[in-house]
């Protein structure tokens, strides 16, 4: 099982929905059973996936104290991917998250007050030694700064080559539990989401040695998740 974790200290940066369309995508694309955590007390993810009628993906409700724990068991129960949402601070959520990701994922909106707010969330990955991946999501179409901000990030470190523009689907989609791929599988911002998960999922299985090959594996039952993997 791999772990991305999505974090970034800006709030409405893009993380509820980067998690929620990467968990379908991934799911979509044969990389599933995805599951997905959400440890914003916010609670928007867990929110969105309440209001969604399709199984997949999983939803595991657990707390930080449990994470690691619970991670160890979504591992040998079968699930392949984990993506978890976090809130928008630097909080010891964030440290304990990260200590259980294989990746990063920053989302990062075109303007100076997010790349302002990228200094610490970066500060704190590289602190724990997580690689991280820049998203530069809400941009304006052909708009000078979002060049600006694809520079100056790739200063700092990776940035995916899929930007994620400013299109009301990737609102609109989730008001009843869906994504924009689910809404229209050939508009732009599915072809945004598609190609994202394509560059992650390629980053995620050169990456030789996840946290998750550590832990023990046990025989991957043949049916359901047990009590540990319930809906909120
Ligand atoms: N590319 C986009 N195009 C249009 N709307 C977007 C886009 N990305 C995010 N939004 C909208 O912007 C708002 C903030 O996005 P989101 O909730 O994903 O951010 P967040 O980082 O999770 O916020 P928070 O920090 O509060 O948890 C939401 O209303 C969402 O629907
Ligand atoms: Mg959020």
């Amino acid at each position: 099982m791999k772990v991305i974790a999505v974090a970034s200290q800006k709030g409405g940066s893009g993380k509820t929905t980067l998690a929620g369309h990467l968990a379908v995508q991934a799911e979509m694309a044969g990389a599933g059973p995805v599951a997905l955590v959400d440890t914003d007390p916010q609670g928007s993810l867990s929110e969105w996936w309440n209001e969604r009628e399709a199984e997949t993906p999983l939803f595991a409700r657990t707390s930080i104290e449990k994470l690691k724990a619970d991670v160890e068991r979504m591992d040998r129960m079968g699930i392949n991917l984990l993506i978890i949402d976090t809130p928008p601070a630097i909080t010891e959520t964030i440290a304990n998250v990260l200590t259980v990701a294989d990746l990063l994922i920053i989302p990062t909106r075109p303007s100076p007050h997010d790349l302002r707010a990228v200094g610490a969330t970066v500060e704190l990955a590289e602190g724990l030694d997580t690689p991280l991946i820049f998203v530069v999501n809400g941009a304006t179409p052909r708009a000078r700064i979002t060049g600006e901000a694809a520079i100056a990030l790739s200063q700092h470190g990776t940035l995916a080559p899929s930007i994620l523009h400013q299109r009301v689907d990737f609102a609109s989609s989730m008001i009843d539990g869906r994504t924009v791929m689910e809404l229209n599988s050939a508009s732009k911002s599915s072809e945004e989401i598609t190609k994202l998960w394509s560059y992650i999922h390629e980053r995620i299985n050169k990456m030789p040695v996840s946290m998750s090959s550590h832990i023990s594996r046990s025989p991957k039952p043949a049916n359901g998740f047990g009590a540990q993997m319930a809906s909120v």
